[in-house]
């Protein structure tokens, strides 16, 4: 594959709150970080020269989060980036402590976010944060609470748009009442699908969606996922991604990876059209496999 085909921008342009246009194709940072997503990564080195690639790829949506490391994820970002190229987006998010390796405890208190998102700003070396997603509703916190304390933190010029993650859609009505919501990260791929209709609502807003684990899972979805790679001479991956690019203009996909092959392979799926009855065949695989 020559580099001319190798870019994130055919993957075309998502607008980000009516006001960012970015690829629809980007990147995912937390699996840069140590074991559990706790600590640095065994090779630093790597992960650095993985989030320049990505750059030179025309990746310019960078996905990271106070909790990935914590911190680790968000100083690798800058260590490899900055200063940063014009018109690079990174969506940062917090809501969450981190007590240790595969443990995360919810904090989506207005002291905890206010505290997040300076602390973010400090690591990111930025004056004002793109996007920042609050990661997950906390169950002990009122949801308005946690959404105004952004909306003030966005009247403060530290945040320019404001996102969310790991909601319903009425998350996204009622934060809406308070702010305009610029994007939504839920988990989906086409063998898991239960935000279809989140991702509907938000194609009907022009709210941008992001699915989490994109590369989806399970031994019926890795049957046929085999099958239509195989016939496209393409892997499994890359049709996984191919099937998310497809099921909306909203959808921006972030598959994240510590691997520059895997990064390659992830990009090189944005020049990757699935035909109608692969599309149409990869749709129905909750259903296969509920039947098998
Ligand atoms: N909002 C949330 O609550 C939430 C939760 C989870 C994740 N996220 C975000 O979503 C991003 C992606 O999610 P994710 O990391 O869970 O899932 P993912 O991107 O679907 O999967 C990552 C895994 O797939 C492997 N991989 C990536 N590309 C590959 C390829 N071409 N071939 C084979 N294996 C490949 C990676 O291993 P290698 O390193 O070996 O490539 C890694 O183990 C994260 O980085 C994070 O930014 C958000």
């Amino acid at each position: 594959m020559n580099t001319k085909e190798l870019s994130a921008s055919l993957a075309g342009d998502v607008l980000l709150g009516g006001e960012i246009s970015v690829h629809r194709l980007g990147f995912g940072a937390m699996r840069l970080t140590g074991e559990g997503i706790w600590g640095p990564p065994k090779d630093r080195k790597g992960a650095l020269a993985v989030l320049r690639r990505a750059a030179e790829l025309g990746v310019n949506f960078i996905d990271t989060a106070d909790s990935y490391g914590p911190h680790i994820s968000e100083e690798l970002i800058a260590e490899a980036l900055f200063p940063y190229r014009a018109g690079l987006v990174i969506a940062t998010k917090g809501g969450w402590n981190r007590p240790g390796p595969n443990q995360w405890t919810h904090d989506a208190t207005p002291r905890h976010l206010r505290s997040a998102v300076e602390g973010s700003l400090t690591r990111l070396r930025l004056e004002r944060i793109d996007v920042y997603q609050l990661h997950i509703p906390d169950p002990v916190v009122s949801f308005e609470s946690s959404v105004e304390t952004l909306a003030q933190l966005r009247n403060e010029g530290k945040i320019r748009l404001i996102a969310l993650s790991n909601v319903t859609q009425e998350h996204i009505e009622r934060a809406s009442r308070i702010v305009p919501v610029a994007s939504v990260q839920n988990r989906y791929s086409f063998a898991d699908r239960e935000w279809d209709y989140v991702v509907d609502y938000c194609e009907r807003k022009q709210i941008a969606f992001i699915p989490w684990f994109p590369l989806g899972a399970g031994k019926v979805a890795g049957e046929v996922l085999d099958r239509i790679a195989k016939a496209h001479r393409a892997s499994p991956t890359q049709i996984a991604l191919a099937w998310l690019l497809r099921r909306s203009s909203i959808v921006l996909p972030i598959p994240g990876t510590s691997s520059i092959a895997h990064l390659e392979e992830n990009v090189a799926a944005a020049s990757l059209r699935l035909a109608d009855e692969d599309y149409q065949m990869l749709s129905r695989v909750p259903e296969l496999a509920a039947s098998r």
